[in-house]
């Protein structure tokens, strides 16, 4: 059965039963839920074939970010199942030839059609812990907020973090990640001061600061005073043959499936890397009831927390360090992977070859900001690879090269919840410092500022200390307009 009827710490509300048609075929789902889930658990692990070779192709990233999900639905080519929500009656089929444009849909430049133009103080674009944290901010100081967020809800992945987050009484410490997004929800949904418009997916930015979004097919726009880039990040995956046979995830499609809509994303995992994502997806997979076959680790040592390794060690789980993945074989699916041993230069060693059965690879081996939005709008841009990847120069407060952009959270360095949650906050007090008076903005900036190092000076936080100096450092620009 791949849908969880048991969890220790979630409950699953799902919509009513719809039936709709898969290639011809029917099937039932829950209304509301994405079509990839639904197809998901009907067993269904092939969604399309890819334009040239016809290799199977299946979910990778789950949030919209990747093109590993797309299928012809209602009559409409190029939808991105992970994030389209099942209705009765839908007809969803395999798109295995080039996608054709429907006109309907897409016009030609000079025929867009306008839907909604706005102008605000602030417009936060995503709706994670740091643009959330952002929109508060800012609403505080008595300015008017936009939020853009491309799904149906806003969380980002602080809705998929089932376990007690660590640190202080301040960030929350003790309470599960879930439950910390859907308070920050809460919150903004009695602000008066701010409108969030879900669905929504900023595309565009424009030199006179307004940003254009995409709606339901339709153009929307915003112009404002200030501009806080939250947009997260995307998950890497690695290079070996086999790595896009459908059954290979990433981890945050995984905890999408499995913590938000409640199927399981197979029988039998194999985890790739063992930092602290890879340890805690480990240990939701098992209580999702979900066997790890083991936690593959290149490097010599994992990387996670103690306490997250020692769970999976009392489940008998084993973690093998100095290994990676040599190929994974399957037709239209995944079957298994074979693993090799890696000697201290990262080198295969022959003769060290173990064949694993799976049907699931899940690929916990980092995140890369999702920056380009900073490109787009010609920010200064550098190379930072504790951050990440290419993340935008900033001054002390995120305020980017660019006048009346600032940035927040991953899309601007990988760190974690809570700190997406305090630069959300320190951007937008930036922000509204340069919009308008904040009678206690040092006393504020200075308490941001230090509940953020006293989460840097942990285990982890040195990695990110110094690529946070490497950024301000003079000089090394990548990239400028
Ligand atoms: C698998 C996984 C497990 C993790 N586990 C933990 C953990 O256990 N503990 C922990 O502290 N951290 C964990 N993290 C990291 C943590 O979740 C992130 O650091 C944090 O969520 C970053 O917040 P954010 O707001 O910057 O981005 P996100 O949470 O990624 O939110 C970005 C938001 O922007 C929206 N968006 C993106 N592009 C656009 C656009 N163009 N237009 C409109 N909206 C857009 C997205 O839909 C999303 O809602 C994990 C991350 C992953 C991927
Ligand atoms: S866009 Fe759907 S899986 Fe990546």
């Amino acid at each position: 059965m791949s849908r969880i009827e048991e969890h220790p710490v979630l409950t699953f509300r799902k919509g009513r039963k719809v039936t709709f048609r898969f290639n011809g075929q029917e099937i039932k789902g829950y209304e509301g839920e994405s079509v990839a889930a639904a197809l998901h658990a009907a067993g269904v692990r092939k969604l399309h074939e890819s334009e040239v070779k016809h290799r199977p192709r299946g979910l990778f990233c789950a949030i919209g970010n990747c093109s590993s999900c797309l299928m012809r639905v209602d009559g409409r080519d190029n939808v991105r199942i992970c994030v389209e929500p099942l209705r009765e009656g839908m007809t969803v089929e395999e798109q295995n030839r080039k996608a054709v444009m429907d006109p309907e849909r897409f016009p030609r430049a000079g025929e867009l059609r306008k839907q909604e133009e706005a102008v605000t103080d602030v417009l936060v674009i995503g709706g994670g812990p740091a643009g959330m944290n952002a929109a508060l901010e800012a609403a505080a100081h008595g300015l008017k907020v936009i939020i853009l967020e491309r799904n149906a809800r806003m969380g980002g992945q602080l809705s998929k973090q089932t376990h007690k987050f660590f640190g202080s009484e301040k960030a929350k410490a003790g309470t599960r990640g879930f439950v910390i997004a859907e308070e920050l929800m809460a919150e903004i949904e009695k602000n008066p001061q701010i409108r969030v418009w879900h669905d929504t997916t900023a595309l565009g930015y424009f030199r006179d600061g307004t940003v254009m979004a995409e709606r339901d097919g339709q153009i929307v726009s915003v112009k404002a005073g200030a501009n806080i880039v939250a947009t997260g990040a995307f998950e890497k995956n690695l290079v070996f043959p086999g790595n896009d046979l459908p059954g290979i995830y990433g981890a945050g499609a995984v905890q999408t499936l499995m913590n938000m809509e409640g199927v399981v994303p197979g029988k039998t995992v194999v985890m790739v890397g063992a930092g602290n994502i890879g340890l805690i997806v480990s240990y939701q997979l098992l209580q999702a009831g979900v066997r790890v076959a083991a936690v593959v680790e290149a490097a010599p040592r994992f990387g996670g927390y103690e306490v997250h390794a020692n769970k999976l060690r009392r489940a008998n789980v084993p973690i093998l360090t100095s290994h990676t993945i040599k190929y994974a074989y399957g037709g239209d699916r995944l079957e298994g992977v074979v693993l090799t041993a890696l000697d201290s230069s990262f080198r295969p060693v022959p003769g060290t070859e173990k064949g694993l059965k799976c049907d699931v690879v899940c690929m916990a081996v980092g995140l890369s900001p999702l920056s380009e939005f900073f490109f787009q709008a010609g920010c200064e841009m550098k190379f930072i690879p504790e951050l990440g990847g290419y993340v935008p120069k900033l001054d002390e407060d995120r305020r980017t090269s660019v006048k009346g952009l600032y940035a927040a959270g991953d899309a601007s360095g990988i760190e974690e919840a809570t700190s997406a949650q305090l630069t959300g906050r320190i951007a937008a007090l930036a922000a509204s410092a340069d919009l308008t008076e904040v009678p206690d903005l040092e006393s504020r900036m200075k308490d941001y500022k230090e509940q953020l190092l006293q989460l840097r000076s942990g285990p982890l936080g040195g990695k990110i200390l110094s690529g946070d100096r490497k950024l301000r450092e003079k000089g090394g620009v990548d990239y400028e307009k």
